[in-house]
């Protein structure tokens, strides 16, 4: 979604602005632009494209010049992507950049074209930009204007402004859409996210809803709805710049791929005391999971996915009911939902715009929220009444699957002390589990070494695919469900995941020569009834990639390909698996000359319904 980004200090704010910008590319966008205060005006330079277009255009057209400035990626969503379309969007003395969407934007037009004014852009964007050179005619102070502004405001923004009148200084503000304010010494940033400040700075601010952020060299003051001085706590950054670089890798994915091991542990080891999980630290009492009587994970996209693999987990742990819900999904169906009740938030951005309207609603109803999330100091993580931070650190590539691995490990951690707690597992089982936990950074560092290669022949295989069909059963059909997404999202192949045991009841029909089918075959009470809907597919002539365990006995008229991982504790399975899933998706997606990290169409961050 649209990144945004601002600077104010010492050096020449285009190369800053470019440079954070570059960094926020992850986030998925289709335009970019920048403004920036020289020589008593604002000059603005942008382009439909990518960020390279915007460069080539500025060799050729000169770059805005000057030390403040604010620049933005733009993710249609109100007008195609085009030149004009593109952010920042001007009134006569204000200049600015958005991220978000304003509901309320035609009533707003109407208002100012009656009052005179006209419009260049298709956006939403525009409308804020004269709104608030509207009000600050009358209101010659620009944060006056700018609270006076967003009282008329429906919907969600971060905004990033400069006033034609104030050389020396960006404004922020920001309602649920993003925004860290980054302190750095005589100079001070805005920006969606803290990979794109953190060559500059480790410090900042997180800005809340409606509060408004006035930056100069010298330092930053924060006001508040009411104009009232607010005294900010100084957050610091735990990784830095190395950890948003490729690292040598080709592409974000495969390094990500390769950094899931120490995920893992990062996540996992410090939340083990004595050979067993201890949550106290996310506010989760055993004496309250005790008292849960339902359980509801809601997520969108692959977050979702790994709450099916946990839904499998407590169920079988926990003996609780668990429903998974996509959150778009869940948060228009009025669900059944009270005290009681405990929802599980997962969110690799903790700002998914329909997961965190899924909280809450799900507060409002009266019940327990707990959010697993990845981005520290996000909305969702805010929100939450109890907090379970993965440590994956930056998730850059749009395909997840380091978020995903240690959505995946928190899963299990939280399986396995709700299961304790509720007395379903004895303190011998607890134990056994934790310390299997403990394992999985070493099997994962085996499979990914184990199954590249087979991977990459396996991919060579799928390239020509149109479509793809992923079966399995069980935890095995739920891991199926990321392995299907994964392929699809970069590789463009169309796929589905099918729990096998349902395909006979009408899927199957679509089974001919060229449609490969890869099933995942790992639990070993279901083994035998998986390799039974095998054979019904390649009795159908599909091409068959089966995954299975180190020891399988795999009838050699099954499969095409077998790709086999280690033999290891059975619901701890997943977390090898996915490996060898996201390996296959990822050297498709390169055998076919896609943009792995940006597919089209997509966005890392998903912040508008
Ligand atoms: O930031 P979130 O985890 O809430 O994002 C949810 C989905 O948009 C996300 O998991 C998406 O499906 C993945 N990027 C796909 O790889």
């Amino acid at each position: 979604m649209c990144g945004i980004v601002g600077y104010v200090g010492h050096r020449d704010a285009a190369d800053v602005l470019v440079n954070a910008l570059t960094r926020l590319a992850y986030r998925g966008y289709d335009s970019a632009g920048i403004a920036a205060f020289g020589n008593g005006k604002i000059s603005v330079a942008k382009s439909k494209g990518k960020l390279k277009d915007l460069i080539d255009k500025m060799a050729n057209e000169g770059k805005p010049l000057g030390k403040a400035g604010i620049g933005h990626t733009r993710w249609a969503t109100h007008g195609e992507p085009s030149d004009v379309n593109s952010h920042p969007h001007s009134g006569a003395k204000v200049t600015l950049v958005h991220n978000g969407i304003i509901e309320n934007y035609k009533e707003l037009k109407n208002f100012l074209i009656q009052d005179g004014r006209t419009f260049l852009s298709d956006t939403d964007t525009e409308v804020v930009a004269q709104l608030l050179d509207h009000y600050y005619t009358y209101i010659s102070d620009p944060v006056k204007a700018i609270i006076r502004t967003t009282q008329d405001l429906r919907g969600s923004f971060a905004l990033g402004i400069v006033f034609q009148d104030y050389p020396d200084n960006v404004f922020a503000v920001r309602r649920e859409s993003p925004l860290v304010i980054g302190v750095g010494e005589g100079e001070s940033f805005i920006a969606s996210d803290v990979p794109a400040i953190i060559e500059y700075t480790k410090d900042y601010y997180l800005l809340e809803h409606d509060e408004i952020a006035v930056l100069s060299p010298d330092g930053i003051k924060v006001y508040d709805s009411h104009y009232r001085p607010v005294i900010k706590t100084l957050k610091t950054a735990d990784w830095d710049v190395d950890a948003v670089g490729k690292g040598g890798y080709p592409h974000y994915m495969i390094k990500e791929i390769n950094e899931q091991p120490t995920a893992i542990k990062n996540t996992v080891v410090p939340r083990i005391k004595d050979g067993m999980p201890n949550l106290e630290e996310c506010s989760i009492d055993p004496e309250a999971l005790r008292k849960i009587r339902n359980i509801f994970i809601v997520a969108c996209g692959t977050a979702m996915h790994s709450g099916m693999v946990g839904k499998y987990v407590m169920e079988e742990l926990a003996r609780t009911h668990v429903t998974v819900d996509i959150a778009s999904e869940f948060r228009y169906r009025n669900p059944i939902i009270g005290e009681g009740d405990l929802i599980i938030i997962v969110s690799q951005s903790g700002e998914t715009a329909d997961s965190l309207a899924a909280m809450r609603l799900a507060k409002q109803k009266g019940a327990k929220t707990l959010a697993i999330v990845n981005a520290m100091g996000s909305t969702i993580a805010r929100e939450a009444d109890m907090l379970i931070y993965t440590h994956a650190g930056p998730e850059i590539s749009v395909a997840s699957t380091k978020a995903y691995m240690v959505q995946l490990s928190v899963m299990y951690l939280f399986a396995f002390e709700l299961a304790f707690a509720k007395g379903t597992i004895d303190e011998e089982q607890y134990k056994y589990y934790t310390s299997k936990l403990l394992e999985t950074p070493d099997m994962v560092q085996k499979v990914i070494e184990s199954t590249t290669e087979t991977a990459q022949k396996i991919s060579t295989q799928l390239i020509t695919a149109d479509s793809l069909l992923y079966i399995g059963r069980g935890l095995d059909y739920a891991l199926s469900m990321e392995g299907s997404l994964k392929l699809k999202e970069i590789s463009y192949i169309h796929s589905e995941s099918y729990a096998a045991g349902e395909l006979k009841h009408g899927t199957i029909s679509l089974i001919t020569k060229d449609m490969p089918v890869i099933a995942v075959a790992t639990q070993s009470a279901l083994y035998e009834k998986t390799v039974s809907n095998i054979k019904e597919v390649k009795a159908r002539g599909a091409k068959v990639v089966m995954i299975c365990k180190e020891g399988d006995d795999v009838p050699s008229d099954v499969a095409d390909f077998v790709l086999k991982v280690p033999d290891f504790e059975e619901c701890l399975l997943p977390m090898l698996v996915c490996v060898p899933l996201q390996l296959i998706a990822y050297y498709t997606a390169v055998q076919r000359g896609n943009d792995v990290d940006q597919p089209r169409n997509l966005a890392k961050s998903v912040t508008v319904e």
